[in-house]
């Protein structure tokens, strides 16, 4: 089995992609780490066992982590996700946090990867703070991971959070600058273009969405608020090419779970824009190598979308 953390912002993209996890007999998770984005922690922490419960599997370790980012202000993403972060539609039964491990975030990835080196993929589909302290505190942890999968960044300076900024990088720019700098194990990015271009039919997610199941009701009820925000003319001209609904998070999280996921990518040294006045946040792509970094990550640039709508449909079964 493919052994994982998933550091996540719980959002309802990072729902589906938890519960894609689950539900695929290939994978174990070792812990889940939250981190502030899509909305505050304490509801990061909430949606993350509430997605944990509906799939019974609160024996999963959820860790508590960062707050807010290292030097930015703090941003949340209410108006796709919902105040709450997951469509707003409460569950007045969902699990305390009580249930959450005593150990931090970064302290709980760097322990994990110790005990099973070079077998752990992160899978990264929030703001990148855990992940840049984790490495600060033990500058050996990258090298102990087996890959890093990152949903996040932009690659034609297309923005949908500032005008060239991807929400994830946004949030936390020197959380990313870090990461993409000090993480040298094999990295995979999944960028908001890249997930606008592999758009699903709406075809498909209405089919998905009528499924039923206990999870399947979950999904419907969480998924409901971005879909019609999705829907809307002004995201759709967002969304590029095409139309439909783009999960960003899952398409990290599928590359994780499936080698052939990817069906083309290219490799490139990447950084992250720390000072512009529109572009702060922008994740830049170093062509010409001027930068002269050794390491470079993996753009993905097209998957089987097959392969995704048969993992979506399983993790609603
Ligand atoms: C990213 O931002 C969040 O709103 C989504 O969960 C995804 O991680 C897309 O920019």
């Amino acid at each position: 089995k493919k052994k994982m953390i998933l550091d996540v912002d719980t959002g309802v993209d990072d729902a589906q992609a938890i519960m894609i996890a689950l539900s695929s007999p290939h994978v174990e998770i070792l812990g889940i780490t939250c981190c502030h984005g899509n909305t505050p922690l304490e509801n990061v922490l909430k949606n993350t066992l509430r997605v944990l419960k509906v799939c019974g599997r609160l024996d999963i370790p959820v860790y508590k982590g960062f707050s807010k980012p290292l030097l930015s202000n703090k941003r949340n993403a209410g108006d796709y996700h919902g105040k709450d972060g997951l469509g707003d539609v409460p569950d007045p039964d969902a699990p305390g946090v009580e249930l959450l491990q005593k150990k931090k975030a970064a302290q709980a990835m760097i322990k994990i990867a110790k005990a099973h080196p070079e077998e752990v993929i992160l899978v990264a589909t929030g703001p990148l703070t855990n992940l840049a302290v984790a490495v600060q505190l033990d500058p050996s942890f990258p090298n102990k991971l087996k890959a890093l999968y990152i949903m996040g960044g932009n690659t034609n300076s297309r923005g949908n959070t500032t005008v060239c900024g991807e929400f994830n990088f946004v949030a936390d720019p020197e959380s990313a600058y870090i990461v993409l700098d000090r993480y040298t194990c094999p990295t995979y990015i999944a960028s908001w273009e890249f997930s606008c271009r592999s758009s699903l039919p709406w075809s498909f997610c209405d089919e998905w969405l009528s499924r039923k199941s206990e999870k399947a009701a979950f999904m419907k009820k969480i998924t409901a608020l971005s879909m019609t925000k999705a829907k809307s003319a002004d995201y759709q001209k967002e969304v590029i090419a095409g139309g439909g609904f783009n999960p960003c998070d899952v398409f990290a999280l599928a590359a994780a779970v499936d080698d052939d996921f990817i069906v083309e990518k290219e490799e490139v040294a990447v950084t992250v824009e720390l000072n512009g006045t529109n572009t702060r946040g922008m994740m830049v792509l170093d062509y010409m190598e001027l930068l002269k970094k050794e390491h470079k990550v993996f753009i993905m640039k097209t998957v089987d979308l097959e392969k995704l709508k048969k993992m979506l449909i399983n993790a609603i079964k």
